[in-house]
């Protein structure tokens, strides 16, 4: 992480270059400008820490009784895994303890976030300070923006939204499968409500995505050649809207929903159960 961005820099770049009107100060902004930048290091620190964290533990991630399972082990393909929490087969043998169990969709789903268009705004201004806030000038002295190597490869991201689809599904496939009573057949209760939240807010933020939106329709020239795509695009523009606040929800759902899993899971809490 670069200095905090308050001194003057002694480059002469930028605002302090020669031709530019002589102002010594970084800024002459006398909001709070730093506090967006330091609330977001804070938000992606604190999920960062705490899905690590989860991922590695392998306690409390399945609840045989009510087949919850959360969103950081799914989906579960290795024998490392607890009975009953591999809905897809166990492809995979044991795994060392440096493996976590998630580790076929995990790496895709930290590119999926991080070449995301609005994380990488995020990221950019809290942890480069590139910029720290409109208006505040950088640090840096040279510029290259997303033109070299490794930057360059935030060009990928559709590639990452493909998988993340696909993830999503997987996803989907969980929360159906666990509506399931602990006597066997058909059961309801708190966790499906939380699991099932979980999924749909996935799917709004996955949907809202901004290579989604090129790819339904955005890249196309005739909308009224093309009457299906053109309403797939209009229906992603409207979620793409909410694009950062559906960034921040998923975050936090997905804590959440983990959460609860593990409190469930560990017998902390018992799930509030509405049938069997
Ligand atoms: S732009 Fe954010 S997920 Fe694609």
């Amino acid at each position: 992480m670069s200095a905090a961005p308050t001194t003057t820099p002694s480059t002469g770049t930028g605002v302090f270059s020669k031709t530019r009107a002589r102002i010594a100060a970084r800024t002459l902004r006398t909001d709070r400008w730093w506090l967006p930048p330091l609330l977001t290091a804070l938000g992606l620190g604190a999920f960062v820490a705490y899905a690590t964290v989860r991922s590695f533990v392998r306690t409390a991630y399945w609840v045989p009784q009510y087949h919850y399972l959360t969103p950081f082990y799914s989906p579960c393909l290795s024998d490392s895994c607890v009975p009953g929490s591999s809905h897809f087969g166990t492809p995979f043998g044991e795994l060392p303890m440096w493996i976590p169990l998630g580790f076929v969709v995990l790496p895709f789903l930290l590119g999926f976030r991080l070449t995301c268009y609005y994380y990488r705004k995020a990221y950019y201004r809290s942890v480069w300070f590139s910029p720290p806030a409109c208006a505040v000038a950088e640090p840096h002295a040279r510029y290259t923006g997303e033109s070299r190597l490794p930057l360059i490869i935030q060009n990928s991201h559709r590639y990452f939204f493909y998988v993340a689809v696909v993830v999503s599904l997987i996803n989907t496939w969980d929360a159906i499968t666990a509506f399931h009573g602990e006597s066997g057949g058909f059961g309801f209760g708190l966790g499906n409500i939380v699991l099932l939240v979980n999924v749909i807010l996935l799917w709004a933020y996955t949907l809202s995505c901004h290579s989604c939106r090129h790819i339904a329709g955005g890249r196309l020239k005739h909308f009224s050649a093309h009457p299906v795509r053109y309403w797939f695009w209009t229906q992603v523009s409207k979620l793409n809207t909410r694009h950062m606040a559906l960034a921040w929800t998923t975050l936090g759902t997905l804590v959440l929903t983990d959460f609860y899993v593990m409190l469930v899971a560990s017998q902390t809490i018992s799930d509030l159960r509405f049938i069997d």
